[in-house]
């Protein structure tokens, strides 16, 4: 499963790419909202460090999207249109497959939505588990039945896990066979941390002052 990191912070991209894990970016108009830096510059530094980097269009109809989208997609070779999971959505999604870019269809809730993205023509579809769970659904439900569907069909598109809370959805996720998750940078932070492991190399380091002096 490949590991995508939820942030329009590029000194959190920085960091976990540094560990030698990161396969992508994820951001959103919220994240860069957040952020409060110019969306162009922060995509593209994303760019050197991530082979893929989610850049969201905030236009409602399908024209519009196209525009930004294709705007986005000159930017640099690693950027992936993110599309909202709409009617208009779609109409850009099956343009931008006939044109080879790239797209990550977002806001996806429902097995149906899941299929009509796919067949338009979506690289990614990204379920949201934790506002699901949030809304006192079960989640990680959705991508086990997306999963189920997508191994009885021949949709080469990518399914990946988004609106993580915490480590265990990860491993649910991977568990399921889900293609892709992307995680906010304070989960992320936690998956190399065990205490046991904390234990084990305290012990180490002392026993090994005792061998040294
Ligand atoms: C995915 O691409 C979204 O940016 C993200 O996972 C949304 O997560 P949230 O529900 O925590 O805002």
């Amino acid at each position: 499963m490949k590991l995508f990191l939820d942030t329009a912070n590029v000194d959190q991209v920085r960091e976990v790419a540094s560990w030698g894990v990161l396969d992508g970016v994820t951001t959103n108009p919220s994240l860069v909202m957040k952020e409060g830096k110019d969306f162009r510059a922060t995509v593209l530094a994303m760019c050197e460090l991530a082979p893929n980097v989610s850049a969201q269009v905030t236009a409602t109809d399908a024209e519009g999207m196209i525009k930004q989208g294709e705007e986005y997609s000159s930017w640099h070779k690693n950027i992936v249109v993110k599309v909202p999971m709409t009617t208009e959505g779609l109409k850009a999604v099956k343009h931008f497959a006939q044109k080879k870019i790239r797209t990550n269809v977002t806001l996806v809730f429902s097995v149906p939505q899941a299929i009509l993205a796919a067949k338009a023509g979506a690289s990614i579809i990204s379920p949201f588990i934790g506002r699901l769970d949030d809304a006192g659904e079960e989640g990680m439900a959705l991508i086990a039945e997306i999963m189920e569907v997508w191994s009885h069909s021949d949709f080469r598109t990518e399914v990946l896990v988004a609106s993580t809370r915490h480590p265990r959805h990860i491993v649910d996720a991977a568990r399921i066979g889900a293609h892709i998750c992307t995680i906010p940078y304070d989960v992320f932070a936690k998956l190399p941390k065990h205490p046991l492991t904390d234990i084990g190399l305290k012990k180490f380091q002392d026993d090994w002052k005792k061998v040294a002096g």
